[in-house]
């Protein structure tokens, strides 16, 4: 993998001037590197296959979402389903309401003071926000992974145990502990001290961590916000490699920034932009959500086409 696999379109953006922004292939060499990883980009995502979707359970439906922070919208009107061990990116411009929204698929909005949440999401044809519908058990189906890796100052077994123990899963505590070291890819590196505390790791081992803490409840889904952001790009490759094998068990939704990060991990990708009304309140709006081979190679929608030929960042 090389430096620009990382980068990805943060790379690309600081190649370009204002006059490459007009039309493509003028032979100038930023034109040149950003059709070279275009091309890179459509070929990883082919591997994922031109219809993902067919045939999968929808896990969650959204219908008509919107959230506001004390009346500003943050995010309005999307429309989606989220299906059944795929991985869907979110990526868009910062402030386009991906966090947000991924804060809503689990109910952590309702513990963000002024945080509302209007229109339907259907979690199994349930209604999530349903009264009588319990947050937490909520949030131990649909886990979440952060984008700074959060372990609690105790130690590696503890921060696993933790959500066992909050849950009442504590048969086979031990048993349960190491499944998740292991799913998390982390048990060669930690079994001999794990009394050692979680903040003695390394950062990359650290979000790890913190995935084992989400997997060992046992959820049915994932939610990552840019869960390798803060990590080096050996570090980062180990992330994408474990998204990888965990969608064979889980459905996982994962916000990158990082374009290449989408095309290499994602089957399904969500387009997100911001709406900037006459008054200049901006709002961000699901432009277009597609299996990601469609989305890079040929995007309907002349934003999403200008965001992922790095024209507009
Ligand atoms: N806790 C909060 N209180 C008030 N406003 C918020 C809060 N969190 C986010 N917002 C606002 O909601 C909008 C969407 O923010 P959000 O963090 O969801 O964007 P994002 O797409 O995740 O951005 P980034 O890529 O920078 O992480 C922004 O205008 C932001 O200022
Ligand atoms: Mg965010």
């Amino acid at each position: 993998m090389t430096d620009d696999d990382i980068r990805g379109p943060d790379k690309m953006h600081t190649t370009m001037t204002e006059s490459d922004k007009g039309d493509q292939g003028t032979g100038d060499p930023a034109d040149v590197v950003l059709a070279k990883s275009q091309a890179q980009m459509a070929e990883i995502a082919s591997r994922h296959g031109t219809n993902p979707q067919e045939g999968k359970e929808v896990v969650l439906g959204l219908r008509d979402v919107a959230v506001a922070y004390s009346g500003t919208p943050a995010v309005r009107g999307v429309n989606m389903d989220i299906h059944k061990t795929l991985v869907t990116a979110f990526i868009g411009p910062s402030g386009c309401g991906k966090t947000t929204l991924l804060r809503s698929l689990n109910r952590m909005n309702d513990l963000i003071p002024g945080a509302v949440v209007d229109g339907t999401i259907h979690y199994h044809g349930h209604d999530l926000n349903a009264s009588g519908v319990d947050a937490v058990e909520v949030r131990r189906r649909i886990g979440m992974v952060f984008q700074r890796p959060n372990p609690f100052p105790k130690s590696i077994y503890d921060n696993v145990a933790f959500g066992l123990r909050l849950h009442g899963m504590k048969d086979n505590l031990d048993d349960r502990v190491e499944k998740a070291l292991r799913q998390s890819g982390l048990w060669d590196e930690v079994h001999n001290r794990l009394k050692a505390s979680g903040l003695s790791l390394s950062g990359g081992q650290q979000q790890r961590l913190c995935i084992a803490r989400a997997l060992a409840i046992e959820p049915d889904v994932v939610l990552m916000d840019e869960p390798a952001s803060a990590l080096d790009p050996i570090a980062t490759q180990r992330i994408e490699d474990l998204v990888a094998e965990l969608k064979n068990d889980y459905t996982i939704v994962i916000v990158t920034h990082n374009m290449q990060q989408a095309a290499r991990v994602a089957d399904m990708t969500a387009f997100f932009s911001v709406d900037v009304n006459e008054s200049g309140s901006r709002c961000g709006v699901l432009v277009e959500h597609a299996p990601t081979v469609d989305l890079f190679t040929r995007p309907k929608d002349e934003r999403t086409e200008a965001y992922v030929t790095g024209r507009f960042g």
